[in-house]
């Protein structure tokens, strides 16, 4: 619900929990007043403190009052170079050469429904459910006016947050930085958790208080990273799973992005998260607007697990597209880990061949299937099919697939190229590259400028012929390296801090026509992994391949930091063989299967190798996973342990929306003699109600959430139990 207060001018939008609240302050200027906890029908602007304080200047307007300062009230869209020291949110290069930017508020309006960003994902969804409230704010000298954009999803107490900038003057205006979300606070004391790693080692926790200064994390490889997440936490210093306040923030942005918090010299404390502003700049012509991403909010008066709930059912339900927010998916087999590049399509029938028998619905044809791709020095670019390793075509091995009863998936990485292929022989321009400089290679190969039309057209057209030449039902889009060297030739010096962000533009709007053209087919997003794993891949991929690491120990780690923002459904975790390629670690092949069921859930390995077995335990695991789809799936997710604190074991839990059903899943650390009894307490359960476990045996809600499971003591490193719940 969106509220305006006339008489003291503040702007309420209130969640089901929550409140947000923002006032217009003296001489129009636009101040953050409030965001936590419900609050009715109070004007919190009572916050607001005047004081004189040195060295913080007071606007003209202000004459002689000097307690009057942008440099110590909270704002609601940070200005620059007029008052404010602290971080900016948007900066505007005039004509003149100046940089600043001074913005008062102009008018607001409420509606219901929610906006949209033409040519950015955004969360969607219908008038009943949100509430839009549009803020316009004008700077008169630089003839700029810049909306803020606010979504209201009252029953998850989501609020999202976008800017728009035009220039409504007659010269030319440069903007050199556009921040999506700014959210001041009148106190620090705050913890930041940021999502942390590397390739093979994704979004790690790190929490740390905020401390005088300026910290946060960002990305300049072009897309949001294995190393850093466009999501982070504020929070209290008690603030735990169950309990505290707590702020979540994604963007759904898949390029640079920054995410700052700032503790100023009063111990007010910022956050503002957005477009990186490193080697950004927008030339805005006379008319020109310009948007900055969607950012996301959820504030949890308890604790993080509430916070991760919430963000999870807004992305089910409404950031995931249809057809796939509630479609089944197909637990799949990949070949990836069996065979690499070094395969045949007799190879790659031999692996799918018992599949069916086993349970796994659809085959994945990873990289290698096209050009001269025989290792990975050469093909990318050459998207029509290698036929001496697939003789007869897509068409030929798709029909043997799915003569097997499998539907056929298939890889592709659309945005690069590697010297040795006729594209680059074609074209060497097409590759992003500096005149003058020699392009970096990784992996061998180099990014084609993918904020140039004509070059997505190319590569689209032939994408667009391989899918159409055969019935394929799945695509995993992958991408394979930063950005380097980023330069186009298409756009004039002036304009060249365009490009990082018109190549994001790029990717999405390919995404856009793959959806289009193929509405059917589910792709899965991908980059070495976990490396573009943002809410904005999510609005055209419903899954996203987790990381590349698909040992279970390593898994338990990088999935638990991947679920504060993500749901289950959207994360790509499949079983592998061991040895681990990454790690060499062997794991039971039951934790394995668990493991992979904190997923979207599938196989990567050579089936034809497995002993019986193996085999039994792959159809008893995808019979229990098809089970409990639903549950995993859709349920929602608690995190029972912390991998990182606890060396015990690892434990999570899905439970479904009438708390009628639950499934707890553990896995043990590494075993150590004279162990001591645990008990694991279960959570979201319903008090009152009494549950079998494991059809054995029943307990009350409130028991088992109160005092817990008492964990038998199980011999071995690495084993997984699961408890299966239902209420009787
Ligand atoms: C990336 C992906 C892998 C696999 C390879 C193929 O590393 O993350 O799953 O598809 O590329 O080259």
């Amino acid at each position: 619900m969106v509220l305006y207060d006339a008489q003291n001018k503040t702007y309420s939008l209130h969640t089901k929990n929550t409140t947000y609240q923002m006032t217009v302050w003296d001489y129009h200027i636009l101040l953050h007043a409030y965001y936590g906890p419900r609050l009715e029908g109070e004007d919190l602007s009572y916050l607001l403190r005047c004081k004189d304080r040195g060295f913080s200047p007071n606007p003209n307007e202000a004459g002689g009052n000097r307690t009057f300062s942008l440099d110590t009230f909270p704002q609601e869209y940070s200005t620059c170079g007029v008052g404010d020291f602290r971080l900016p949110s948007i900066e505007l290069e005039l004509p003149n050469g100046s940089r600043t930017a001074d913005l008062r508020y102009v008018s607001a309006a409420i509606r219901k429904g929610k906006y949209s960003l033409e040519g950015l994902p955004a969360f969607y969804g219908n008038e009943e459910e949100w509430e839009t409230l549009s803020i316009l704010l004008r700077d008169a000298a630089a003839q700029v006016e810049v909306e803020l954009l606010y979504g209201v999803l009252e029953e998850y107490d989501l609020i999202t947050r976008a800017v728009r900038v035009k220039n409504t003057g007659t010269e030319t205006v440069r903007l050199c930085r556009c921040a999506s979300l700014c959210l001041d606070f009148v106190h620090s004391d705050l913890d930041m958790i940021t999502f942390n790693g590397a390739h093979v080692m994704e979004r790690c926790p790190s929490r740390v208080p905020l401390h005088p200064g300026i910290q946060g994390v960002d990305s300049v490889r072009g897309a949001s990273s294995h190393q850093h997440n466009p999501f982070v936490v504020l929070c209290g210093h008690e603030a735990n799973e169950d309990y505290g306040l707590c702020y979540g923030a994604m963007l759904l942005y898949s390029g640079n992005f920054q995410a700052m918090a700032e503790v100023d010299q009063f111990t007010n404390s910022r956050l503002v998260m957005g477009l990186n502003p490193y080697q950004f700049s927008w030339t805005l012509e006379p008319g020109m607007a310009f948007t900055a991403p969607e950012a996301a909010m959820v504030c949890s008066p308890s604790g993080f697990g509430q916070m991760s709930r919430l963000f999870h059912r807004a992305i089910r339900r409404d950031l995931i597209r249809d057809p796939w927010a509630g479609r089944r998916k197909p637990v799949l087999i990949n070949h990836w880990e069996a065979t690499e590049m070094y395969f045949t399509a007799d190879r790659l029938v031999e692996i799918a061949q018992d599949a069916p028998k086993l349970g796994l619905e659809l085959f994945v044809m990873d990289d290698g299937w096209f050009g001269a791709r025989n290792d990975d020095n050469a093909g990318l670019g050459d998207w029509y099919v290698n036929e001496e390793k697939l003789p007869g075509g897509l068409e030929a091995l798709v029909a043997r697939i799915k003569d097997l009863g499998m539907e056929f998936g298939i890889w592709i990485e659309p945005e690069m190229v590697n010297e040795d292929s006729d594209l680059y022989r074609a074209h060497p321009d097409w590759a992003l590259n500096v005149p003058g400089r020699k392009p970096s290679r990784s992996r061998n190969q180099l990014v084609l400028d993918f904020s140039r039309a004509e070059i997505r057209d190319h590569i689209y057209s032939q994408i667009k012929k391989a899918l159409s030449s055969a019935d394929i039902s799945y695509v995993k889009w992958d991408m394979n390296r930063s950005l380097t060297e980023v330069w186009s030739a298409e756009l004039p010096p002036e304009r060249q801090g365009e490009v990082y962000h018109r190549y994001v533009l790029g990717v999405y709007d390919f995404a856009e026509r793959l959806r289009r053209d193929f509405p059917d087919i589910l792709i899965e997003g991908c980059c070495g992994g976990g490396g573009r794993f943002d809410g904005g891949m999510l609005y055209y991929t419903p899954q996203i391949w987790c990381s590349d690491n698909t040992d279970a120990v390593d898994r338990l780690h990088i999935q638990y930091g991947t679920s504060f923002c993500y749901p289950v459904s959207t994360m790509g975790a499949h079983v592998s063989a061991v040895p681990n390629t990454v790690t060499s670690r062997i794991t039971p092949m039951e934790t394995r299967g668990v493991v992979a069921m904190h997923g979207t859930f599938g196989y990567e390995m050579d089936l034809s190798k497995c002993t019986p077995d193996e085999k039994e335990t792959i159809r008893r695991q995808t019979a229990f996973f098809k089970e409990h789809y639903d549950l995993i799936q859709d349920g929602d997710y608690y995190r029972l342990s912390d991998p990182f604190q606890n060396g015990s074991y690892t434990a999570w839990e899905h439970v479904s929306h009438d708390r009628r059903e639950a499934l707890v899943s553990l896995v043990t650390g590494s075993f150590r003699s004279a162990p001591p009894f645990l008990t694991l307490r279960i959570k979201g359960l319903e008090a009152k109600l009494r549950y079998r476990i494991n059809g054995e045996g029943s307990w009350l809600g409130a028991v088992l959430m109160q005092v817990g499971w008492p964990l038998p003591i199980i011999l071995g490193d690495y084993q997984a139990l699961q408890l299966y719940l239902e209420a009787e």
